[in-house]
């Protein structure tokens, strides 16, 4: 999908030839001269647009106008909820004649946040997934002409966004995809090919590697599949070598079963998305290959499959870890923080000014915070403010959760230095608790995206979160939190 971005005015836009053409109002609107202007008004006064967001209406090739189709769409106090609400409303009506050229008209020039609810909202709605099917809808939407009183202030904002789409777009992609055509090693070719953008390089370690590394933890729960693990290393230098990277690292299971704690069968196959933090790792290099900015970030994916394999790790198992701490695995389910331990050892030797671990950790965190807000644990206050402000301003929210050591106790054992899991009250904050052991050396954040990686039921798809979340702290927190 193509966006463009341009100044017109009402009447210039009424000549613009296009599949069709929406109209976004605000409750604002005063009726000036012109064909567009008259007709907004008089249906409003014949009570045919009311000014609920989300109102719409539709009208077929309107005489004096180019476009095929015009759609008057209210957007009420242009908050970005209600633009998201009336840009599907709007497209759920349209598809149906599978348009390939839009205008989107704003009447009056958005604020940045509702251009944004905007590009996201039309990127959601037309998104179709067509990877494992032999007769898709792909999207029929090419190009879409985003035309306003005055667009100056919204150029760089818009380049922006376009980036945060293509970054979604690449995470929706390898989240939705089967754990059979999203295996550790696919996932791995697929990052190694953002490496043909500037700045991008990508290094895969295998099995034998991490053996040397002494990644215990990370190799125990890939042994019980006989898809190879990956360890795949991203690095994005759009800065001078000394300055120090964040570290974003991505939860990678392509798909986790449990293990020999073995789920249950029903929703099992949503463990395909279990992937969806490193899935939107991806999709933040993604972004950054287009937006090219002044920093250094790295990505670190550990990628195996969870399954109760003949030398599948067993409960009561005891393993070390790359940190040398032991780890006794009373549940081969709690297998997300055993890969990020390692991983989070492993994200020391860059002297980061911030890591960042994405991963969907815990079903105790869909529980807490549901689909809106992803979990947020930190052991530091910029950080999180950091983060905090980037999910506000991305739209793509998070919530900050507590870390008393108190909330440790459950973690202990008699056999190892620690348990991977405790008891089931407050299990997001135990796993954070967990993770926090191998962070100590840097600012560090955890981000639990089980309730917000994806949606189930009939919407049953990954949502792209949180590229959008990750890539304005990268963009907008200049000021490194804590540099070792
Ligand atoms: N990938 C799951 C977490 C999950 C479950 C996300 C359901 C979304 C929906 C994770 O590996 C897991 O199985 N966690 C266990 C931990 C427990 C054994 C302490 C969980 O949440 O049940
Ligand atoms: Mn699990
Ligand atoms: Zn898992």
């Amino acid at each position: 999908m193509n966006f463009e971005l341009s100044t017109t005015d009402a009447s210039a836009v009424t000549l613009q030839k296009c599949d069709a053409l929406l109209v976004l109002i605000n409750s604002t609107f005063k009726a000036s001269s012109g064909a567009l202007s008259t007709l907004v008004a008089k249906a409003q006064k014949a009570g045919d647009l009311s000014e609920k967001p989300g109102s719409l209406l539709d009208i077929y090739r309107p005489v004096g106008l180019e476009c095929k189709r015009l759609v008057l769409v209210q957007l009420g106090q242009a908050q970005p909820n209600d633009v998201r609400k009336a840009v599907s409303n709007a497209i759920g009506l349209i598809k149906v004649s599978q348009p390939k050229d839009l205008v989107v008209f704003f009447e009056q020039t958005p604020e940045s946040g509702a251009l944004r609810a905007t590009m996201l909202t039309l990127a959601d709605a037309s998104y179709s997934y067509i990877t494992t099917k032999t007769k898709p809808e792909a999207r029929s939407i090419r190009h879409v002409n985003l035309a306003m009183p005055n667009s100056a202030a919204l150029a760089s904002p818009f380049k922006r966004f376009v980036a945060t789409v293509l970054g979604i777009e690449l995470a929706k992609e390898w989240g939705n995809r089967p754990a059979n055509h999203a295996s550790p090693s696919l996932f791995a070719q697929a990052a190694c090919k953002l490496a043909k953008f500037a700045r991008i390089k990508c290094q895969v370690l295998d099995a034998k590697a991490l053996h040397k590394l002494g990644m215990g933890a990370f190799l125990a729960v890939a042994q019980g599949s006989a898809e190879p693990l990956q360890f795949i290393v991203l690095r994005y230098n759009g800065s001078t070598k000394t300055q120090p990277p964040v570290v974003l690292v991505g939860k990678g299971i392509t798909f986790d079963s449990g293990g020999i704690s073995l789920k249950p069968a029903a929703e099992m196959d949503e463990m395909k998305f279990d992937m969806c933090g490193a899935a939107s790792v991806l999709g933040v290099f993604r972004a950054l290959a287009e937006l090219q900015p002044a920093i250094n970030v790295v990505g670190l994916i550990p990628a195996c499959e969870n399954l109760p394999g003949s030398r599948a790790v067993k409960p009561g198992d005891v393993v070390t870890s790359m940190s040398g701490q032991t780890i006794e695995i009373l549940n081969t389910d709690a297998e997300g923080r055993l890969v990020l331990c390692d991983a989070l050892t492993y994200a020391e030797r860059f002297k980061p000014c911030a890591v960042v671990d994405i991963a969907t950790l815990t079903g105790a965190c869909v529980i807490a915070l549901g689909a809106v807000r992803s979990g947020l644990f930190c052991n530091d206050p910029h950080l999180s403010a950091a983060l905090q402000a980037a999910g506000d301003s991305s739209q793509d929210p998070c919530w900050l959760m507590p870390l008393d050591d108190d909330y440790a106790e459950g973690l202990k054992t008699n056999f190892a230095d620690v348990a991977n899991v405790a008891g089931r009250p407050a299990g997001a904050i135990s796993a954070a608790k967990f993770l926090q052991r191998f962070a100590s050396t840097y600012a560090w954040a955890h981000l639990d995206i089980a309730g917000t990686a994806w949606k189930s039921g009939t919407a049953k798809g990954a949502t792209g979160r949180p590229v959008g979340l990750l890539l304005d702290y990268l963009l907008d927190a200049t000021k490194p939190a804590k540099v070792l």
